[in-house]
């Protein structure tokens, strides 16, 4: 897939997630092959105010090229300034604008998916953008606000905007993260539009990456949740549209060692304590499904230091 002059050989993307695809677990899985990440979405007023913790998010890995940089916000004037300073300050490939995200903190301002339902002001916040910004500009959407009517009036507008691509979650934002992803819907938007259209909703599976794939003819396909303490699917999907082959699942002794990996990572980019404190949410999608996991997840959030975060994790070795 190319998105303006990116080239993204795999078509894989992973999907921007707060509080997840921070600075240390992107790191790990770009070490596991993966070729093109977003950051978390940041907030344009956050951005031009320069609020410390919003320009922390903008933190990006020497290795991690192409990337892009989501940002939020429905007032273009915010928008196009916050474009115009993270150019000046950040080293990225593509600009993407957060139309999807679903959280009332944020639609109840007028952002995220709430410019579902109002074409004309998320045309202003787009044609702003691009107005300024020097990269290809994405936009990640959803299927709609309640339903799909307006959908592909929408989505067309984004094209002849002058977004260089977008990304579909197919979910309305109504379902939140409820019920199926609507990959039909996504394979009629793929139909309709001419740049690339890359398919995002419930792929947790190699299997699930080539058949969405192939039913839907979707141009990229981008993974969020199936990523969560699974790295591996990211080597497995990459891999297999690379090569056709297919890996075997990762020994626990493997697991134990990305963890402590992502661990020293994250400490490096927010300090021991906060690290071992975001660690944890990790550390349960690392482990599900093994037989003590309770009993490690339970001894983890109990720990304050490295030794005793370490001592944790061995026990998954041990038993
Ligand atoms: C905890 C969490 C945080 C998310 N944060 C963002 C975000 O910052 N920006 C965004 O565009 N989407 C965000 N999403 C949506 C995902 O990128 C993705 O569209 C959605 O989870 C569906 O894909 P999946 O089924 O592969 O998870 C978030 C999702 C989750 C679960």
């Amino acid at each position: 897939m190319k998105i303006g002059n990116v080239e993204i050989p795999s078509g894989l993307i992973l999907g921007p997630m707060a509080g997840v695809t921070d600075f240390a677990f992107r790191k790990i899985c770009r070490e596991f092959g993966l070729e093109m990440s977003y950051t978390e979405m940041v907030s344009s007023k956050g951005i031009y105010y320069k609020d410390k913790k919003t320009m922390s998010l903008l933190r990006i890995g020497m290795e991690e090229h192409p990337v892009g940089v989501q940002i939020f916000g429905s007032d273009p004037f915010f928008m196009a300034e916050a474009v115009k300073r993270v150019q000046e300050i950040v080293d990225y490939e593509i600009l993407d604008i957060n139309m999807g995200c679903p959280t009332p903190k944020i639609v109840n301002n007028g952002d995220g998916s709430a410019l579902l339902k109002d074409i004309d002001q998320a045309r202003k916040v787009l044609e702003a953008v691009k107005m300024v910004s020097h990269k290809p500009v994405t936009v990640k959407v959803r299927i709609g606000w309640n339903n799909i009517d307006g959908t592909i009036e929408f989505v067309k507008m984004l094209e002849d905007s002058g977004a260089d691509a977008i990304a579909v979650h197919g979910r309305t934002r109504e379902q939140m993260y409820t019920g199926k992803a609507d990959w039909n819907t996504i394979k009629n938007i793929k139909s309709e539009l001419k740049i690339p259209v890359i398919g995002n909703g419930d792929i947790y599976t190699l299997d699930d990456a080539i058949r969405r794939m192939k039913e839907s003819g979707v141009d990229g396909i981008m993974i969020a949740r199936g990523a969560r303490g699974n790295p591996w699917l990211i080597r497995d999907i990459v891999t297999y549209l690379k090569t056709g082959k297919t890996s075997n699942k990762p020994k626990v002794n493997e697991v134990r060692d990305v963890i402590m990996k992502h661990l020293m990572y994250a400490i490096e980019d927010k300090g021991e304590h906060r690290a071992i404190i975001e660690l944890r949410k990790h550390i349960g999608w690392y482990i599900k499904g093994y037989k003590n996991a309770a009993q490690v997840r339970n001894k983890i959030n109990k720990s304050s230091d490295i030794q005793e975060f370490e001592n944790c994790i061995n026990e998954l070795l041990d038993n």
